[in-house]
């Protein structure tokens, strides 16, 4: 049989102290209850002491969720344990995280002690806390940057104190994998009660090496990660809880399991991301943009000829349709042939050859090649659903301070006008519900991405957008000097890809 390792989710602790990626209760309730269906085992909900908007989340979500363990965080401080059993009242399973710095640094600079204080102070918390609640998880801030055998005495008095898992942070993220991986070894070798309990890992990824360094703690004997969903958290971030989930699922041999519901993770990453404001890189592993895209003529052909030649993992396991091919002027013939196929058009092999030869004129030209491109490139006029590709014909809109934003839109359908106007919660909203009231496809913003391209006032703005269909996803992009046309074009861009 497989071992477990237990997922302890932060996401709405670690992750939620990012700047600006703030939820109020009701939105971190909805997080929370994402997570419980993906399958986290444990949810870290909150800090209580350090705010009451924190204690009444805390205290929200143990009433809202009930599978996984509420977790809620403390210092070494009497008072933070009272208040953090004060906020688990409800929770059907409940633990109390506490601990304090371990490393030399954190000892003599921060709490201004010396080791044997800050061991008796450490147990003294996990006693305090037992009084409450059976289930006690000690963390030793900067166990990454603490000796191993200082480590070992702390770890050894919180088991005696009655700690049920102990944390070794590597707050820092300083630890190669190679260290990391013998500190915990060290641990079990060296600890004698450290069988009583399971061992954390959570990894900081100030040098990139988050998901590396608790990979090498597994592989040594940690069963517990702590991890948020696209690795948000304090500076770099921390582990991510995909990247854990999807290297034991796709490295069989590893021989340990979660029980994360792998086909949750990509409608988690965007809940996450838009609730935080936190755009996905376009190249994170497993759920961002590009993470099953392929652009180079090789690699399409491969992918095409069977998937498994350049996907390690089938992104519908992940929550995603299909891989993507997108078109560059590296593309090749096969996958030119293939988006064809998609828009409906049936090209014979000798019809593909000029085709193609018009195809890489215009893809030196243009980075993004968009299915109206290759529409005029083979000179047929579109059959889509809505009669015609839509077109943005004019858009005018009211929007400033003390204003309500309203904005009118005319789209052009299949040759023919249609207007709208619409109020929204700012002007670009507003021009977003317009359009929406003018199609007949059911679609929802997954991801709005603005950027800038240089930085003066006078900038293009780019637009990425994302739309969900019947579960699909469909990716728009726009470009202009005025933001809301650009936000428009791209809502449309990606409409028109609905097929
Ligand atoms: O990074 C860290 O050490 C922490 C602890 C509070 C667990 O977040
Ligand atoms: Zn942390």
């Amino acid at each position: 049989m497989k071992d477990k390792l237990y997922i302890f989710d932060t996401t709405l602790r670690d992750g939620e102290q990012v700047p600006g990626c703030q939820l109020n209760t009701l939105e971190k309730i909805e997080v929370a209850k994402a997570l419980e269906s993906l399958g986290v085992d444990i949810i870290e909900a909150g800090f209580p002491i350090s705010s009451p908007g924190d204690f009444t989340s805390v205290v929200e979500i143990s009433k809202a969720v009930k599978k996984p363990v509420i977790c809620a965080l403390t210092r070494a401080v009497k008072q933070d344990i009272d208040i953090a059993a004060d906020s688990l009242k409800y929770a059907r399973k409940k633990r109390i995280h506490t601990g304090i710095g371990t490393s030399d640094y954190h000892i003599k600079y921060k709490l201004n002690s010396n080791r044997d204080e800050i061991i008796e102070r450490a147990a003294d918390a996990v006693k305090y806390a037992k009084k409450y609640v059976k289930d006690i998880e000690f963390y030793a801030e900067d166990a990454g940057r603490t000796e191993d055998e200082y480590l070992a005495r702390v770890i050894e008095a919180v088991i005696a104190a009655g700690a049920t898992v102990v944390n070794i942070p590597d707050t820092t993220g300083y630890c190669l994998p190679q260290e990391f991986g013998e500190k915990i070894k060290y641990l079990k070798d060296n600890v004698k009660n450290i069988d009583k309990v399971i061992i954390s890992t959570h990894c900081h990824n100030d040098l990139g090496m988050a998901t590396a360094n608790t990979m090498a703690g597994i592989i040594n004997g940690a069963r517990q990660a702590e991890v948020t969903i696209n690795g948000i958290g304090e500076r770099a971030g921390n582990t991510s809880l995909e990247e854990i989930v999807m290297i034991l699922k796709s490295r069989k041999h590893i021989g340990i399991e979660t029980g994360i519901n792998a086909k949750y993770l990509y409608k988690t990453s965007r809940l996450v991301s838009s609730l935080m404001n936190m755009p996905v890189q376009p190249n994170k592993a497993i759920v961002g943009r590009n993470a099953f895209a392929h652009s180079s003529g090789i690699h399409q052909d491969g992918v095409l000829k069977r998937r498994e030649n350049y996907e390690i993992i089938d992104p519908v396991d992940v929550g995603i349709n299909e891989s993507s091919i997108s078109l560059t002027a590296r593309s090749g013939r096969a996958a030119l042939k293939h988006r064809l196929n998609l828009l409906g058009y049936d090209i014979k092999p000798k019809e593909l050859e000029p085709v193609y030869e018009k195809f890489l004129a215009v893809a030196d030209k243009k980075k993004d090649i968009r299915d109206e491109d290759l529409i005029v490139l083979v000179g047929r006029k579109d059959n889509g659903e809505n009669g015609g590709k839509i077109k943005l014909e004019h858009l005018q809109v009211l929007a400033g301070k003390s204003t309500i934003p309203m904005a009118t839109v005319t789209l052009n359908i299949g040759g023919e006008s249609f207007t709208a106007t619409s109020s929204g919660n700012g002007p670009v909203d507003a021009a977003l519900l317009a359009v929406k009231s003018l199609i007949k496809h059911d679609v929802r913003l997954e991801e709005f991405l603005v950027q800038a391209i240089t930085r003066g006032s006078n900038d293009l703005g780019k637009v990425h957008i994302q739309v969900e269909n019947k579960g699909s996803i469909y990716y728009g992009f726009s470009g202009h000097t005025d933001i809301i046309t650009a936000s428009v074009e791209a809502f449309i861009d990606a409409i028109n890809k609905i097929v």
